[in-house]
């Protein structure tokens, strides 16, 4: 074993679990894919910057969670702690909403860095696929987003998931209720670094954990007293919209996220098995970002889903993916001849687009079943020299362990035929 250990907050993925983390991306790119959203990728780092005015400079992800490094030129760079200001970046510095019609839809897929306390379910790496609508201001936009993320939840057999819904104004009525918050929460017993949290960030109070805290937050006034008329009937539109779809959701009027730049609609997708990193998805509007990344008004929307805890999610329900086999043909040759003939046999299988492996390392019979066994292969091809001679190779069913002798000609298509 190696001396060295994956750096704290981080694991591997390694098979045969990592293969649920493949089809879990999958599965949520597939909504993704037949509804107009095309793949994006852009560097697992940009200017320090971008985060800064994008995310918020009083958020914790910026002010706690960000790896950020001088390069040995001198820019200041930040390992991505999520996706949105990247993507919205890329999609302006190509010029993309000039170029066809808006809304310009993106998705997206891969690593993300916070340097976040690790327990289970928080990880300094991990990984979100994401969707983006950038450029249109249009309540179908938002139900789509979350119309997809409950699909793309269900196609994988999860259940206990729930959708929290919210509205966080915008910028003609949210600054009444923030000052209307303040007010309240400046009457309140507070330590030193929550009433900081007053001045630059009111919203992220109500989001406070603490027991002490939230008793006496119980008479806060709510943001959805204060939406003006615009807010309201975009929020009712969204609510009807996805309703209609058979959507279930709850109004969650405290619900603020942990990003500053959402307005209006905001939603997060909560699991009741994980404990106390439920949120294994989220996201919203965020109809100024661009402006604030110095770009034109754009107002978009948009969310990420978690891999990792989506996974988790899965487990804690008992939720067994439909994986394909890793390998549907596994091949044992006994003697050098077979070595080469049965070699050729595995390129044309897979040329066929059938999963084959080989017994790899010059194994005995017994050892080249056993590696066999371990592939998952359905079928085993074994062959010697006496086989060769009469054009023949046995067949070996590995679930009922029957055995048939097949022309060397014929196996191809017999094997296509046995595998469907
Ligand atoms: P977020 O809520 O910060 O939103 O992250 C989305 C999801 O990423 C979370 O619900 C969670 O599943 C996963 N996640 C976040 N941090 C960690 C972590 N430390 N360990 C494991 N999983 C984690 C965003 O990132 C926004 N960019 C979403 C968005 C897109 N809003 C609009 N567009």
């Amino acid at each position: 074993m190696s001396t060295f250990k994956a750096p704290k907050g981080t694991y591997d993925l390694i098979p045969p679990a990592s293969a649920t983390y493949l089809a879990v991306r999958d599965a949520i790119a597939t909504p993704l894919r037949r509804s107009g959203y095309g793949y994006i990728e852009t560097p697992g780092f940009e200017n320090v910057e971008l985060f800064a005015r994008g995310v918020g400079e009083s958020t914790d992800i910026v002010t706690k969670e960000m790896y950020t490094l001088t390069t040995k030129g001198g820019d200041e760079l930040a390992l991505r702690p999520e996706g949105t200001a990247s993507v919205l970046r890329a999609a302006l510095e190509a010029n993309l909403h000039k170029a066809g019609s808006l809304p310009v839809k993106l998705w997206y897929s891969g690593s993300y860095y916070r340097y976040e306390r690790p327990q289970k379910g928080r990880y300094r790496h991990f990984s979100q696929v994401g969707a983006e609508a950038i450029g249109a201001e249009d309540p179908a936009l938002d139900a789509e987003l979350i119309i997809l993320a409950h699909d793309a939840y269900r196609s994988l057999g999860l259940r206990n998931f729930r959708i929290l819904l919210n509205s966080l104004g915008d910028a003609e009525c949210r600054p009444v209720y923030r000052a209307a918050l303040q007010d309240f929460l400046r009457g309140l017993d507070l330590d030193e670094d929550t009433r900081r949290r007053i001045d630059i960030n009111p919203l992220r109070v109500l989001d406070d954990k603490r027991d002490a805290v939230q008793k006496q937050l119980a008479g806060a006034p709510l943001l959805r007293d204060y939406l003006c008329d615009g807010c309201r009937e975009y929020h009712a539109r969204v609510r009807e919209l996805i309703t209609a779809q058979g959507v279930v959701f709850e109004d969650d009027v405290k619900l603020v996220r942990g990003l500053d730049y959402y307005t209006r609609t905001t939603f997060e997708f909560v699991h009741d098995g994980l404990g106390s990193q439920s949120a294994v998805g989220g996201g919203g509007r965020y109809d100024g970002l661009s402006e604030m990344i110095g770009g034109p008004a754009l107002p978009s929307v948009g969310w990420a889903l978690g891999v990792d805890r989506t996974v988790l999610a899965l487990e804690a329900e008992g939720v067994r993916l439909d994986l394909p086999d890793a390998t549907s043909v596994f091949a044992v040759p006994l003697g050098e001849e077979a070595r080469k003939v049965l070699f050729g046999l595995v390129g044309e299988l897979r040329k066929e687009g059938v999963a084959a492996d080989f017994a790899y390392g010059g194994k005995g019979l017994k050892a080249a079943m056993k590696a066999a066994n371990r592939s998952g292969a359905r079928y085993a091809i074994v062959a010697g020299e006496r086989d060769l001679a009469e054009g023949v190779v046995q067949l070996k069913d590995m679930e009922s362990g029957e055995q048939e002798s097949v022309p060397l000609t014929k196996i191809v298509t017999t094997i296509q035929s046995k595998l469907g």
